[in-house]
Formats: C-alpha cells, structure tokens, sequence
C-alpha cells in the first residue's frame, strides 16, 4: 500500500518534523507500505537532505509557474531539488482558494517534467440521490488529464478525497462498501482516458477522516492502493497504529 502522510500546515515546527519522520522510517523499514510524507515546504528539505530510508517526500502543492520573478512560489524543480518524489495537486484545500482545472493541469505537467509522481485530488463536496456526484468526480478527472499526454496521463496517482469526509473521524469516513463502488467508477473513468493496461494500474488513494480505527476495513476488499491521511498523520502514536492496522 502507498500511505501518503498529508501534514497539512498542522506541523509547524521542526522538532515535530523530525519527530514524526523518525517514526516514519522506523515503520517503513518493519513494514511492505510505501510511506510518504509531504511536510511543509519550508521543512521538507529539513527532512530529506539526509534522507538514506525507505520514506520518501512529497509536496503538498506545486507552483503554476516554472520560475522567474514569482516571489514566494515553490516550483516543481524546487521541491525535486529538495527531495521530493510526489507532488500532490489539486487538493480540495488549494481549489477552494481558486485552484481551477487549468492550474490543475498545468501543475501535473510541471510535476511529471521534474521526474516526480503527481497525486491528483478529486473529490464531491457531498452525495446526492441522483448520482450527480458521480459526473462530478468524472469531470474532475476528465478535466485534470485530458490536457496531458496519454503517456503522462499513466503516471499520475488518483486520489479520491470526497470533502465531507475530511477532517473528521473514523466514523464519518466512507463505508467500505462504498469506497469499492467509487474504485471501480474511478477505473471505469480511468479507463476511458489511459491507453491499454494502464487503467488497472493506476494507484487508486482513498483520503477523508482514515484513522486507525477503520483503515484495516477501507483497504481490505475495497480495491484501493493505499491512502492520503490528514490529521491522523501527525501524531507518532496515531500515525503508527494506523500504519499497523493496514495491512
Ligand atoms: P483528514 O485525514 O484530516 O480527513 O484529511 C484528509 C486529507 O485531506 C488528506 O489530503
């Protein structure tokens, strides 16, 4: 499983990240998941310049500009000179400042020409009856990786992070059952946008209010590769136990 650890700006400060980071090695080398951390930028190099371990770093964002005068934007090429394999894009955090598909786009594409894995983010703000929830997520994918190159198009790790689920508990998380519904409609879509094979090994995440408790169901059966944890990635103890639990 690919475990994404999302610190969102909840870590500030570097005896936190250093903390946490100990604790990340420590389970990526008793354990056969792929663990990611994205801190924030300014303590991510803190992390990875020693880097000898199995963990590896993500952005939280990547910049819609490639460099120049743009003060105070952290490029793609930045943040892989920094350490950082993954960039995760398209956040529901980062849309809901304005974040639009084309940005979105262009952020994928300034990942993938840096060697780094994009995490794409998609998510409905809540369900309906009707289904439109399901058009939705289609149009955010659609939208996202109809700009790319179908070859690039095959790189790029989907996270479905639906925004009632976030920030909460294990409770308000999504149910098994409808967690494996939503990975087989993500393939379907996949499907109709990547050549050949490539559908079926598109990395499927699943983020929104995974906790320890619950994880082991979410990722038993369900179909998904793995998860993008928010809060319960930062704290040790929590972030171990969730780890644990998935197995
Ligand atoms: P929580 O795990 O805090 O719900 O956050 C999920 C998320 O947004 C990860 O990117």
């Amino acid at each position: 499983m690919l475990i994404i650890a999302n610190w969102k700006a909840y870590v500030e400060e570097a005896a936190q990240a250093k903390k946490l980071y100990a604790t990340a090695k420590r389970l990526a080398s008793a354990s056969k998941h792929e663990l990611v951390l994205a801190p924030p930028a300014p303590l991510l190099s803190l992390l990875s310049a020693k880097n000898r371990s199995r963990v590896a770093f993500s952005a939280q964002d990547v910049s819609a500009s490639t460099g120049g005068a743009a003060t105070g934007e952290n490029t793609a090429a930045a943040y892989a000179a920094a350490g950082a394999s993954y960039a995760i894009v398209g956040h529901s955090e980062r849309r809901a400042m304005g974040e639009t598909d084309a940005t979105i786009a262009l952020k994928l594409r300034h990942a993938l020409a840096e060697g780094m894995t994009p995490v794409l983010c998609v998510g409905e703000r809540e369900r309906d009856l009707e289904g439109h929830y399901l058009s939705f997520v289609r149009a955010e994918i659609t939208a996202a990786l109809e700009r790319l190159e179908p070859k690039e198009r095959a790189q790029v790790v989907l996270a479905y992070e639906p925004i009632w689920a976030i920030g909460k508990t294990a409770a308000d998380a999504i149910n098994p059952n409808d967690l494996a519904e939503m990975v087989l409609y993500l393939r379907k879509v996949l499907a109709e946008l990547l050549p050949g094979k490539n559908p079926a090994k598109t990395r499927i995440l699943y983020g929104g209010s995974v906790e320890p408790e619950g994880a082991r169901d979410l990722a038993g059966g369900t179909g998904v590769d793995g998860f993008l944890v928010g809060h319960a990635s930062v704290d040790p103890k929590t972030f171990s136990n969730l780890v644990r639990a998935v197995l």
